[in-house]
Formats: structure tokens, sequence, C-alpha cells
């Protein structure tokens, strides 16, 4: 066995994940529209995965229809959608796999053409950073376009959003998952209220980081209400920019936020390192200050190999480590890792990350298997 670090359990909230290795929340835009559906091939894709690795992360799920900002993203506050995802559960948990559900709501990285009245899509305020999302074609496949400019959301929607992610949360345990996790990261409508770039708000969510982080904590406090501490977690991207809206606070920012995250005692906190699109790695002091401001499970995702995040476990900087673009390659990654087996890596294949059908989805071979 190589990285022996790596297959140590470790606790999460009051259960036990088998090992260390993560499949990261990974969007691929093939739920059936209309009802943003998610597929029986999506229970194909996740139970593949679901064997070897400590924890399976669903891609971005929205919380309602205003939440949707890409064509194909599946839902989870219709009862087919709830539906659909128990089948997807079960078949993870016959595997002996355990699934979380990553809830979002893409607030402006969003298109008209989506949203349920076909209006602009809600954010903190009306600035347009010139984002980009997807759209689909006729065959399925996702095209790239610009996003619809934004509308300030007033306090009733902002109360509704809140409401939106409870009772998302309520659907998640119904459907039997094992916790949900809260996107908080990317630029997406939380991020959008907690950076200045995007929040000009004078109201109680705008202004100081107190207000610019209420709308996170507000639906983290909301999802726990729904179900309880030991089931949510939640992901930011302290540094980096994603979808055009930059991080855009300081250190001291970040940490003040993972302080008000560690107060609620959370499963546990995700961090998406912002290297691997781009931007500057995190250095150790940063590490370990989000170390020592948060007692629970850290996971972290951006570029790893088994190397860097056996280093990262070992130095107490993270408990887990999420692998994206290699757990779409490689269905058995944790395996491979164990058994100290090549990767799949040449055979990954961009064009197909968002929307089709099984063609990079459900096709990677598993060791010993030869892609046909
Ligand atoms: C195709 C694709 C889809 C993604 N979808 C999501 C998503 O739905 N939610 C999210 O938080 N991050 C998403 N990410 C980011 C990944 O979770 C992960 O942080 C990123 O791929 C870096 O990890 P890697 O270097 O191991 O690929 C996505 C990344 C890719 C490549």
């Amino acid at each position: 066995m190589t990285h022996d670090i790596l297959f140590q359990s470790v606790k999460m909230g009051t259960q036990t994940l088998k090992n260390r290795i993560i499949m990261a929340p990974l969007t691929r835009l093939r739920a059936v529209e209309p009802g943003d559906v998610p597929t029986a091939l999506a229970g194909e894709y996740y139970s593949q995965r679901a064997a070897g690795a400590g924890l399976v992360i669903t891609e971005a799920t929205q919380v309602s229809f205003q939440a949707k900002g890409y064509a194909g993203a599946p839902g989870l506050h219709t009862q087919d959608q709830m539906t659909a995802w128990k089948v997807i559960v079960d078949n993870v948990h016959a595997k002996g796999g355990k699934i979380v559900v990553q809830l979002w709501h893409t607030g402006l990285v969003a298109h008209d053409s989506v949203q349920p009245d076909g209006g602009a899509p809600i954010s903190a305020s009306d600035v347009d950073v010139g984002a980009r999302t997807s759209l689909r074609d006729s065959d399925n496949k996702a095209i790239r376009v610009e996003t619809t400019p934004p509308r300030a959301a007033t306090l009733a929607e902002i109360e509704q959003v809140i409401k939106d992610f409870a009772d998302a949360t309520k659907m998640a345990k119904q459907a039997g998952f094992d916790g949900v996790e809260v996107h908080g990261a990317h630029g997406y409508l939380l991020h959008q209220f907690w950076v200045e770039q995007t929040n000009k708000r004078s109201d109680e969510y705008g202004g100081s980081r107190e207000n610019r982080a209420r709308l996170t904590l507000d639906v983290i406090d909301a999802c726990v209400e729904a179900w309880d501490n030991d089931h949510v977690g939640v992901r930011i991207s302290p540094q980096g920019t994603f979808n055009a809206v930059e991080a855009g606070y300081d250190e001291d920012d970040n940490i003040w936020m993972v302080e008000q995250i560690n107060k609620r005692d959370l499963m546990y906190l995700h961090l998406s390192e912002p290297d691997w699109a781009g931007g500057t790695p995190y250095n150790d002091g940063f590490r370990q200050r989000i170390r020592a401001a948060f007692d629970n499970m850290i996971i972290a995702a951006g570029g790893y190999t088994a190397d860097k995040a056996d280093k990262n476990v070992k130095a107490g900087y993270i408990d887990a480590a999420a692998f994206g673009r290699d757990y779409i390659a490689n269905p058995d990654l944790a395996e491979r890792i164990r058994e100290g087996k090549p990767l799949n890596e040449q055979q990954q294949h961009p064009e197909t990350f968002y929307g089709g059908g099984a063609e990079g989805y459900t096709d990677y071979p598993f060791l010993a298997q030869k892609r046909a």
C-alpha cells in the first residue's frame, strides 16, 4: 500500500470516513430538463466512484428554480428530484460509500433563459462582473454564453433563499444523503454577498464584514436548524478569482470567516484552493492559520496529487483531500493511489466535462480495463 496516511479513517461529524480521498463536487450538466432531475446514468457515475472514495460530494445542486444558472444542473427542491436523488444515494450506500449533496444558488452566474420568470438573476447588488455560464444545444452539449446582468435581491428574496437552503437540506435528509455541503465558494450567490466587488448594499447584508458574511452564516444556521451541525459542511474559496468574482479581501477577513464557521461546530470546512485555476497557491502560514481557526475536519481541493495530499495531511494542515478532474477520469482513483498504479490522466477529455451522455462520464476504464 502507498500513502498509508490517506487510508486512515477520519471523523466527519458523528460519522467515520473509511479513508481521506474524497470526490470533489463536479458540475457535469447532464440533468433532464425541464425539471432539473438527475438521470439514472448519474447513479451509475456516482456509484462507480463510491466504493473506493472516503466520501463523494455531488455536483452543485440548486435549492430552487431561481437558484439555477446553468442549463443541465440538477436541483433538490421538487419531489421528482428528491426521488431521483434517493435512487442515486441508495446505489452509493449499496457500494459501501458515503455521499453529501452540494447545495447552491448561482446568483449572478446565470442567464435569463434558465430563470423561472425569464428575468434578471438576483445577486447582492446590480454589479455585472462579465461572468460566463452554460446553456445547452440541441445535442445536450454545453455552450458558453455571457451571463445576464443581475439585479439586487430584496430582503424578502434573501429570506426566501435562506428558507430554500433549509428546505433542500430537509429533502437531502429525506433522500438519505449523509449530509449537505453549503456552496459558499467560487463567486456564486453567497460569495457575491461576501465580496465588496459585488456587494454594494447598505442594509444589514452589506458594508461591514459582519454584514457581508451574514447571508453565508444565516444559510448555514438555517441548514443546521433543518438537520443538525453534524450533517452540514461548507465550501469556501478564500483566495483567487472564480467566475470573475475576486476574493477581494485580506487574509485576516478570511480567517475571521473561518472562525465564525468554526463556532457552528460543523461537519467540515472544505477549502477550494485557487492554483488549479491560475491563482496563487496557499502558503504554509495561511494553512497554519486556517488549521488553528477550525477544530473539525478540513478538506482541501485544487491541484491535489496523492503526494500533495499526503504532505498536507502529515503536516496537519488538512484532514482529507478532494480530487476533481482525476475523479472524472478515474472511477477507481482511491484504489489506484493505494496500489501506486498510474492514473488515466492522459484520457481526460475536457470537451466531455459538461453536457452530453455516457461518453467521458461513465465510460472511463477501471484498472486493467481499456477505454473502448
Ligand atoms: C468540470 C468541473 C466541474 C466543477 N464543478 C464544481 C461544482 O459543482 N462545485 C464546486 O464547488 N466546484 C466545482 N469544481 C471545482 C472542483 O471541485 C475542484 O475544486 C477543482 O476541479 C480542482 O481540483 P482538481 O485539481 O483535483 O481538479 C469543478 C471543476 C471542474 C473541472
